[in-house]
């Protein structure tokens, strides 16, 4: 069909021209709208990242304020949604329950999917980034078999999340400044990464003109996989099986080395960084203040330098430019948290939901395409149906 070019996984292809985040592989570089990650991390907030994302420029104190009290006023999520939850059996993994709930709230809010206007886009806009945390912290709820939360408009974006998190009945909540500057700083290093698996499903889903919600959800499937989002879930899972299997984490290595073992190091690698990935130097350093500041002795981080040290100095790593991953010291922040090891990946869709939102507003607004890759086609030629006798 005169189609030539092929390029697996698009390892080589620029899908859009994007003004939102900039990244260098190479040099290890990482910008939104371009401020440095290392200086929103240490001097912003999670929703004031969002709103910079989103909107393209810093937010002045009033804008920052009416973004939090619009998306405050639609914070509430339809009591039918938990009728839906209820279907779900305790032991559904979180990123489904997200998913399923996320495109369901089309179904409640009709009129998100009409964008047409600015207004509409700010509309829907808000809606999600309200609902959503209510959503992740119902999905923990389930799974822990907690009576669901609602959130408490006196508290800043990311201190209300915790509250409908952890808060326990009976029992006053007791926000601590730490948790709370450690997870902001996480979702901040989250928060948009051009155009990734999970992003790039977004922008393809929406390209459609499908829903906001819809294509959201969409998403959040796709960074369900442990080669992207799951990856932190793999991580601590993986660190947590060298623990019982002694601490030796040599054997790891080999097996990962391995061409003929499908097993690799989780939290290692990456498609674009070729040299360190800046948000990982970040989080592993706030990995050891947060563990300190909580007095938690964690034996598993333990193995992570370990583990992580051996594997720089391994040929094999260092040839195919492999690198701890943002991934490979977020879970054991969230643990430390209290967050349970499924919800991990739920924690870094929340994170990403700005970059989701940004880069879908992008696309429909500089009225891109439907996105249709082509294939070149390598199956049978023409031939005549054969009848099921003569199967
Ligand atoms: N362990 C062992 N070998 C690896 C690993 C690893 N973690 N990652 C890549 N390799 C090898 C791979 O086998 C290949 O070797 P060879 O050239 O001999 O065939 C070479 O390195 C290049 O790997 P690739 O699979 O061609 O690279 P990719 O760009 O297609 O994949 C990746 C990138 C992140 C999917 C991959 O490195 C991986 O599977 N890492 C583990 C999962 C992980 O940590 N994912 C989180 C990514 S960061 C968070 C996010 O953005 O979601």
């Amino acid at each position: 069909s005169g189609i030539t070019t092929l390029d697996a996984g698009f390892k080589n292809t620029s899908s859009c021209k994007s003004a939102i985040t900039f990244l260098d592989g190479e040099k290890g570089i990482l910008r939104y709208r371009g401020y440095s990650i290392e200086e929103l991390a240490e001097k912003s907030e999670f929703l004031e990242v969002a709103y910079l994302l989103i909107f393209g420029e810093l937010p002045t104190k009033e804008q920052n304020a009416k973004f939090h009290s619009d998306i405050q006023k639609t914070a509430l999520v339809d009591e039918d949604v938990k009728k839906i939850l209820d279907g779900f059996p305790k032991s559904a993994h979180p990123m489904g329950v997200l998913s399923a709930l996320t495109s369901a709230l089309t179904a409640f809010n009709p009129k998100s999917v009409n964008v047409d206007s600015e207004e509409d886009m700010y509309r829907a806009i808000v809606k999600i980034l309200g609902k959503f945390p209510v959503l992740v912290a119902w999905a923990y709820r389930k799974e822990e078999g907690l009576p669901l939360s609602y959130g408490d408009n006196s508290l800043g974006y990311v201190e209300n999340f915790l509250k409908m998190m952890f808060e326990l009945p009976n029992e006053k909540y007791k926000m601590n400044q730490t948790v709370v500057k450690a997870l902001n700083k996480l979702l901040i290093l989250h928060a948009d990464h051009e155009q990734n698996c999970s992003t790039s499903t977004v922008r393809i889903a929406g390209s459609s003109h499908a829903g906001l919600f819809a294509s959201i959800s969409a998403g959040i499937s796709a960074l369900w996989g442990p080669l992207h989002g799951g990856a932190n879930q793999a991580v601590i899972e993986m660190l947590e099986e060298i623990k019982e299997d002694g601490g030796g984490y040599q054997k790891y290595i080999e097996k990962a080395k391995d061409k003929n073992d499908p097993f690799r190091l989780m939290g290692f690698g990456h498609r674009v960084y070729k040299n360190f990935d800046p948000r990982a130097n970040i989080i592993k350093v706030s990995a050891e203040e947060v563990l300190n500041d909580l007095g938690i002795d964690d034996p598993v981080l333990d193995i992570a330098r370990g583990l992580a040290k051996e594997a720089l100095s391994d040929e094999y790593f260092k040839s195919r430019n492999l690198y701890p991953n943002v991934d490979f010291y977020s879970g054991i922040i969230y643990r430390a948290l209290g967050i349970p090891v499924p919800m991990f990946t739920a924690m870094f869709a929340l994170g990403r939901l700005p970059g989701w939102i940004a880069q879908w507003k992008e696309m429909r607004i500089k009225k891109e395409p439907i996105s249709r890759p082509r294939q070149l086609y390598i199956g049978a030629t023409l031939r005549p149906f054969v009848e099921e006798s003569k199967r």
